[in-house]
């Protein structure tokens, strides 16, 4: 990661410890509830895919800050989600236990509620900067690919075919939604807002989302097998004991890294295209691709 990129998640981090604080804070538990899981240690991958690209398309970060914490906080709250005992029953996350394990099931359920509600709270505080259909044309994007056509929907998919023979069809289904529909909407949302972006090339900032989440999962889905649980900050190996959909099971280890480089180059050419200042973009599509963590 290169400086800039460590600087602009100083600025999310900041930003997002002022939108999640309230003058009062009752009951309290649900407040710790809620920064236990955002300022755990993630590694900001969606705010700033998403400030890259507005910065990229003319736009200032400050204007489109709201809309990157907003999409970190949709992301924290499918974490907190997604390991619960009745989803895939994890013990730790980002490197500390897990919101149930720590809190219990209910608090760790409201905190996930109350990150996607808070999330489109504080999408509108960039009303300042942009018109009231820019505003709900993102808020239209992002909830898309939150809920059932996107996140939730893959997440829904991902459970129901645990310990089942899958295609390659519905593997792809799967990781385009569960992961994929929101990495790409980080992308397209710092392209909708800004003005300079015509049908052309929103077009392929959408191609490049879509390949950006697939380098995402997929290489997810490698260091569940090759990483341990103490660089991972959540339990390795869970996805061959629960049985998952996952490109390993499906296309072998191999084979699962030689797609991640071919992706690499198809990202690569789709920026070339792009006619406009992306080599941090790039820079971070790399780091998605070749992380530890
Ligand atoms: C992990 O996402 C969960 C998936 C969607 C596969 P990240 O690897 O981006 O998690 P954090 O935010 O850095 O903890
Ligand atoms: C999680 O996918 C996707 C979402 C949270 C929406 P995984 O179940 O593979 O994520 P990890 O491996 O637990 O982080
Ligand atoms: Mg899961
Ligand atoms: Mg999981
Ligand atoms: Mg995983």
């Amino acid at each position: 990661m290169n400086r800039l990129i460590i600087n602009l998640i100083k600025k999310i981090n900041k930003n997002l410890f002022k939108y999640l604080k309230s003058k009062f804070e009752f009951p309290p538990i649900i407040y710790k509830a809620v920064r236990y899981s955002v300022f755990a240690g993630g590694k900001r991958i969606r705010p700033v895919l998403l400030l890259l690209t507005a910065k990229s398309c003319g736009l200032s970060f400050k204007s489109v800050m709201p809309v990157a914490c907003g999409i970190e906080m949709i992301h924290t709250y499918s974490l907190i989600h997604d390991d619960l005992p009745a989803m895939d029953d994890d013990d730790y996350r980002r490197g500390k236990l897990t919101s149930h394990k720590k809190f219990g099931e209910a608090i760790a359920i409201l905190a996930g509620d109350a990150l996607l509600t808070k999330a489109f709270e504080t999408i509108c505080y960039c009303r300042s900067f942009f018109s009231p259909d820019k505003i709900i044309s993102v808020i239209k994007l992002i909830a898309d690919a939150a809920g059932i056509n996107g996140m939730v929907g893959g997440q829904v998919a991902d459970i129901l075919f645990e310990n089942k023979p899958i295609s390659k069809k519905t593997l792809q289904f799967i990781h385009s939604h569960k992961t994929g529909a929101l990495i790409k909407a980080s992308i397209l949302s710092g392209a909708i807002l800004s003005d300079a972006v015509d049908d052309k090339e929103l077009k392929l900032w959408d191609k490049l989302g879509e390949i950006v989440g697939m380098i995402f999962q997929i290489t997810d889905d490698i260091l569940d097998i090759t990483s341990t649980t103490k660089k991972l900050g959540k339990t390795a190996g869970k996805d061959i004991k629960q049985k998952k959909a996952t490109f390993p099971a499906v296309y072998g280890l191999d084979r699962s890294k030689q797609i991640v480089s071919n992706l690499l180059l198809e990202a690569k050419k789709i920026l070339y295209k792009i006619k406009k200042p992306t080599e941090d973009i790039l820079n971070l599509i790399e780091f998605i691709a070749n992380r530890k963590n």
